[in-house]
């Protein structure tokens, strides 16, 4: 079968590149093209699906003997397995979040937490931070601080009652000033709760670390800091743990490493095992009486029983392996050997993340930071060619994503390593060239 000419006859795809493989099979970190030749991905699928590997046999077992028995109810009704799936969420969540609500995407999950924090506040607006992504839902994209993923859409896509604000980015940050110093971002949540937003913003969203915009992470102070301003004006505070969560940063929840207690805690990808999935947990005690009877949210595929049983065999295998160690194992051995690199490559720019969500910032000139963006745009064919799955992040795209599988065996980790520092080189080499080529003027009117 002509599979390359039937995917672009009838797929209708996004994100499409010249170089997109087609896929057939794939086990634990690997992944077995048409044409078998084989790839190791350091993606987790999209960042995540494949935490516990690609095809778990155990995640595959669950969900093949909850379709066979009971794989969806009707809405007004509760199953036995999704019972047993908020329960084991309500014991595994930071202190105090019992309820679940289950759905089919992370981005899914996130407007339901945000028109769940609309409805029990009474207040319409939400904030987010500058270099978020929610997701890709016209409500979602609205939450989205990266410009470059919503420009092309009539007027950016802009909600009135969604805005965002600066954030503390350790490395770039964008009310400048000292790097390692939140303070001017905790003054500008402080001044737009107390002035354009007094009384009226329901709920601050934000990831801990910001997956898609590269890895962003900010100082201690700034997570204290967000918490209290927010409790303060019983603003609810909602992470957004789709990537971070389920031991990716070396503790069951990123909450736990930087010590924050959320109102509503957000997961999704790496729970599935593969399987669509996306859910929020709450305090009970926010949950005004009456409101689990009303159609505050209704979804087909809300809190239905397959989900929960691929949830429940992910949760399984994150304790019975010890995912949290493993991350913290392997993302030590990452972080070293890029940091390592970084003294050879000084295209290397930063080095970041906790555990096994690791970031490596590329840039021209380690100076002023320029991103290496055509550099990394390269790159990502080149590693390809030589049997790497990667991505390049940020608002530049020029910060490479390291976050494999947590069960992934230390020969493939170390193949995996080996391909990145050939890449790291690689991009070197592509920007030294262009620091030999004197820079050409475009003139003003001549861009595209
Ligand atoms: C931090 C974060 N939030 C939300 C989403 C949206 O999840 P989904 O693509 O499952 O809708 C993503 C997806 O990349 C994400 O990384």
């Amino acid at each position: 079968m002509d599979y390359e000419a039937l995917a672009s006859d009838f797929v209708l795809h996004a994100l499409r590149r010249e170089k997109s493989i087609i896929f057939e099979r794939a086990q634990g970190s690997r992944l077995w093209d048409i044409n078998g030749n084989v790839y190791l991905d350091t993606m987790s699928g999209s960042a995540g699906p494949a935490m516990v590997g690609h095809a778990n046999p155990a995640v595959a077992e669950a969900v093949a003997r909850q379709m066979a028995k009971l794989p969806s109810v009707n809405l007004l009704h509760d199953s036995t397995t999704l019972i047993e799936f908020c329960t084991r969420m309500a014991s595994l969540a930071p202190a105090g979040l019992t309820k679940t609500f289950l759905c089919v995407g992370g981005g899914e999950a996130v407007e339901a937490a945000i028109k769940f924090a609309i409805r029990i506040t009474g207040r319409s607006e939400v904030l987010s931070l500058t270099g978020a992504y929610h997701g890709q839902s016209l409500a979602t994209m609205g939450l989205g601080g990266m410009p470059a993923l919503r420009k092309w859409l009539p007027g950016s896509l802009r909600w009135p009652n969604f805005r965002q604000i600066p954030s503390a980015d350790a490395y770039r940050p964008p009310l400048g000033g000292d790097p390692g110093d939140g303070r001017a971002a905790l003054h500008a949540l402080e001044a737009d709760l107390d002035g354009a937003g007094s009384g009226h913003v329901a709920a601050l969203i934000m990831e801990l670390v910001q997956g898609p915009n590269g890895h962003s992470v900010y100082t201690s102070d700034y997570y204290r800091g967000v918490q209290q301003i927010c409790c303060e004006r019983g603003v609810l505070l909602i992470v957004d743990e789709i990537q971070t969560g389920l031991c990716r940063c070396g503790t069951t929840w990123a909450c736990d490493l930087y010590d924050v207690r959320p109102d509503i805690l957000i997961v999704g990808k790496a729970l599935g095992g593969g399987v669509p999935i996306g859910a929020f947990t709450t305090r009970k005690d926010l949950i005004p009486k009456g409101l689990e009877s009303e159609a505050w949210h209704m979804l087909t595929f809300m809190n239905q029983p397959l989900s929960a049983a691929a949830g429940l065999a992910v949760l399984d295998i994150m304790e019975k392996e010890k995912l949290a160690e493993r991350a913290r194992v392997l993302g030590q051995q990452a972080t070293e050997r890029f940091r390592q690199l970084a003294k050879c490559y000084d295209v290397i720019g930063d080095v970041r993340g906790p555990g096994l969500f690791v970031g490596v910032d590329f840039v021209e000139n380690r100076e002023h930071k320029t991103p290496a963006t055509a550099a990394c745009r390269k790159a990502w064919g080149f590693a390809l060619d030589h049997g790497l799955i990667t991505q390049f992040g940020g608002s530049a795209s020029n910060v490479l994503k390291f976050k494999p599988p947590l069960t992934t065996p230390q020969v493939d980790f170390d193949e995996m390593l080996n391909i990145s520092e050939e890449t790291v080189a690689f991009i070197q080499r592509e920007v030294d060239q262009t620091r030999r080529v004197p820079s050409v003027v475009v003139p003003a009117n001549a861009g595209d």
